[in-house]
């Protein structure tokens, strides 16, 4: 069943941002947003499209202060015919029904998400950014809204979607991918078994903020993560998963810990290399082994996947004030390839073979 929600325009358009080229990640949101609410014994109800505006929350409000909440990262793009299409939504769905799960949050009904993300690009299709290398920005998020200082599930939650023109998330994008320096993160860590590292959660980013800021203050882009029981085995990279190319065997952290985002770029990735014939393990990798390999130079390749950042190159670690290039520094060959891939599947320009896009008939022109 597909589901239709009212549409309630604005009487107040906002400016488009002038200049395509300057978007930056997420900054001008669009006109409308779309709600719904969830009250236990009713379920979800009255999903509607309205004018973007300032949510109302009560201070007491439970999210505020033990942060029951959850979100996902979405991008629509357009086809070089005009029409829009998002890529393996059924991944957001799927990740955020386990998300859901571990928040004690109640999951969307089906369909739902897809629907309401087309209603809104369709209200708001106008501000569909047009120069390469930009996308529409989705963000869905569910947060407890019950005015409650018990630390338990409540019983009204308020899910919303808002979506935004934007650019690259690392920096501007000029038709290359520059190479990011990274820090190795030994002191802090972003998830350990049985917490939330597997969920889409905003304690995760934010308890990652302060590890963010020594990695800044050593000039580097973003933090390298390590395990959390043994500070030994790689993880994630920032907001990202990551990717180790060594002696051309791709490697990345499995999911089986917990502590890993199942990734709908990760999986993608895993996918495209798989066609390839290139071999990826899902597993351990020490830092060690990865500081060893940059040594001998073995090491081919770093790099960070998400939705957000598509594919994100890593030109250096920094790791106990000394700098471990990777290969020449510079995007490497694979990165490259997959970046021009999925985003060449995610925009029309490369046919889609392994039915990941989902196009709606919504042409921009
Ligand atoms: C995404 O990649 O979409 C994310 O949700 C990460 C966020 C920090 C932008």
């Amino acid at each position: 069943m597909k589901h239709s929600f009212p549409v309630t325009l604005t009487t107040h358009p906002k400016q488009k941002p002038a200049d395509e080229n300057n978007l930056g990640f997420a900054r001008f949101f669009t006109d409308h947003m779309f709600l719904m609410d969830y009250d236990e014994g009713q379920g979800w109800h009255d999903g509607r499209i309205v004018p973007y505006e300032p949510l109302s929350i009560d201070p007491g409000s439970s999210v505020l202060h033990y942060a029951q909440m959850m979100f996902e990262g979405m991008k629509a793009y357009r086809r070089p015919d005009g029409r829009l299409q998002i890529f393996r939504p059924d991944m957001n769905v799927k990740r955020m029904s386990r998300t859901a799960e571990r928040m004690c949050i109640p999951d969307l009904p089906e369909g739902v998400l897809v629907d309401a993300i087309e209603a809104l690009l369709r209200v708001d299709a106008d501000w569909m950014p047009k120069t390469p290398g930009t996308s529409m920005y989705i963000r869905p998020f569910i947060f407890g809204d019950e005015i409650s200082f018990s630390a338990v599930a409540v019983d009204h939650y308020r899910f919303v979607i808002i979506i935004a023109p934007t650019g690259a998330y690392y920096g501007s994008f000029t038709g290359k991918l520059s190479a990011s320096r990274i820090y190795v993160q030994d002191k802090y860590i972003r998830a350990a078994k049985g917490g939330t590292g597997y969920a889409k959660v905003g304690g995760n980013y934010g308890g990652a903020m302060r590890a963010a800021r020594d990695a800044k203050a050593a000039n580097c882009k973003d933090v390298l993560w390590l395990d959390a029981a043994e500070h030994k085995y790689v993880e994630e990279i920032g907001t990202c998963n990551a990717f180790f190319r060594i002696n051309n065997e791709v490697y990345t952290a499995s999911l089986d810990s917990g502590t890993i985002l199942p990734g709908i770029t990760r999986d993608s990735v895993i996918q495209l290399l798989k066609s390839w014939n290139i071999p990826v393990h899902e597993g351990k990798l020490a830092l060690a082994d990865v500081l060893k390999a940059s040594e001998d130079g073995s090491l081919q390749e770093i790099f960070a996947s998400g939705t957000a950042a598509v594919i994100s190159p890593i030109g250096s670690l920094t790791f106990e004030g000394k700098d471990y290039q990777v290969a020449d520094g510079q995007c490497g060959e694979l990165a490259d390839r997959l970046y021009n891939t999925l985003y060449g599947i995610q925009t029309g320009r490369i046919e889609d073979t392994m039915g990941w896009t989902h196009q709606f008939d919504i042409v921009v022109e």
